[in-house]
């Protein structure tokens, strides 16, 4: 979701007999629950698609911010423009928790940084989608961050401990984030026709972004088989998207919305059995594929977004650079006073 194509690093799973003593040592671990600390050992492959994932992940909470801070001057009052506000500034903080996380695996900020800048780095495609209008915001709240709550409450179980400590703190969060989304939602719902049609109109454009968000079926990948073996990855994207699904069709009908697809339909028999979840229909994964490769409505604009904002920040960077070594020269000085 916010790490929607991780490709995992490795050869597939090994069987016990096929890995080293250290390799073995370290999945038993794993597969006893117990968290693997930055200065222990690790198999190359866990270490890399970590990095890949915890940064993707810290890309998306950065460029998440964008498509909302535009709203913060228009939001109608004063009290939603404070709690959008707070909510685009946590967005800040969870991508500095994860840039941390990500750095404990032995790589620096500025690799990352460069990696989104030059767009070899992955970020969630729901954020390359504009935000047209003030339900658009609720939108955003009650799927997107409904949808990464459904996604990171399980990683505070990963086996990496920055990263599984991280999601604690960023769960908690995402909650505040996904009630504040659907209470717009609800007060425009109880608002007039017009601000109805608005919030009918938001569900319409981001239904089917949320649910790419998962990413695409990984039932038969080798890649989510090895991520999952090394608890990196807890379920299948294809499970949580129907968790999801499962979650928010029973909001949208207290919120008076209509999901935008036709088959939609609850999928049990008369006994109860059956697969006790709703049918739904898939998104469009050309779509999908075209935005996660720069092709969206939004990447160009986001992306430049970023690279403004760090060529714009490089003075300040140079200041705390120079004061860093102003320290650094003195200190000698002062300790031989
Ligand atoms: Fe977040
Ligand atoms: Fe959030």
């Amino acid at each position: 979701m916010y790490a929607q194509m991780v490709k995992t690093d490795g050869t597939g799973i090994k069987s016990s007999e096929q890995m080293t003593p250290e390799e073995r040592a370290f999945q038993e671990r794993i597969d006893a629950d117990s968290r693997i600390e930055p200065k222990e050992w690790m198999p190359a492959g866990y270490r890399k698609t970590l990095i890949r994932q915890i940064s993707q992940h810290a890309h998306s909470e950065i460029v998440g911010q964008l498509p909302e801070s535009n709203w913060v001057t228009r939001a109608p009052t004063l009290e939603r423009k404070a709690i959008l506000l707070a909510k685009v500034q946590d967005e800040a903080g969870h991508g500095l928790y994860l840039y941390c996380a990500a750095e404990t695996l032995g790589i620096s900020r500025d690799e990352m940084f460069e990696q989104l800048h030059s767009g070899r780095a992955k970020y969630s495609s729901i954020f390359n989608y504009p935000t047209l209008s003030w339900a658009d915001i609720g939108t955003v709240g009650w799927l997107v961050d409904g949808a990464a709550i459904m996604n990171q409450v399980p990683l505070q179980r990963t086996s990496y401990g920055p990263y599984a400590r991280a999601m604690v703190r960023i769960c908690k969060e995402e909650s505040f984030h996904q009630r504040q989304g659907f209470h717009i939602m609800m007060q425009m719902a109880k608002g007039t026709e017009a601000q109805r049609r608005m919030a009918q109109d938001a569900l319409d454009r981001f239904w089917y972004p949320a649910l790419m968000m998962f990413g695409p079926s990984d039932a038969d990948s080798v890649h989510s088989a090895q991520s999952m073996a090394w608890k990196i990855k807890i379920d299948t994207n294809d499970g949580l998207r129907q968790k999801f699904v499962d979650q928010t069709v029973p909001q949208a009908e207290y919120l008076g919305l209509t999901v935008p697809d036709d088959k939609l339909a609850w999928n049990a028999d008369k006994f109860g059995e059956g697969k006790g979840g709703y049918d739904f229909s898939e998104p469009d994964w050309d779509e999908f594929f075209a935005v996660i490769s720069g092709d969206g409505p939004c990447n160009a604009e986001r992306l430049g977004a970023r690279v403004k904002a760090w060529e714009e920040g490089a003075w300040y960077r140079e200041g705390l650079m120079a004061n860093a070594a102003k320290q650094a020269d003195r200190q000698p000085a002062q300790a031989a006073a």
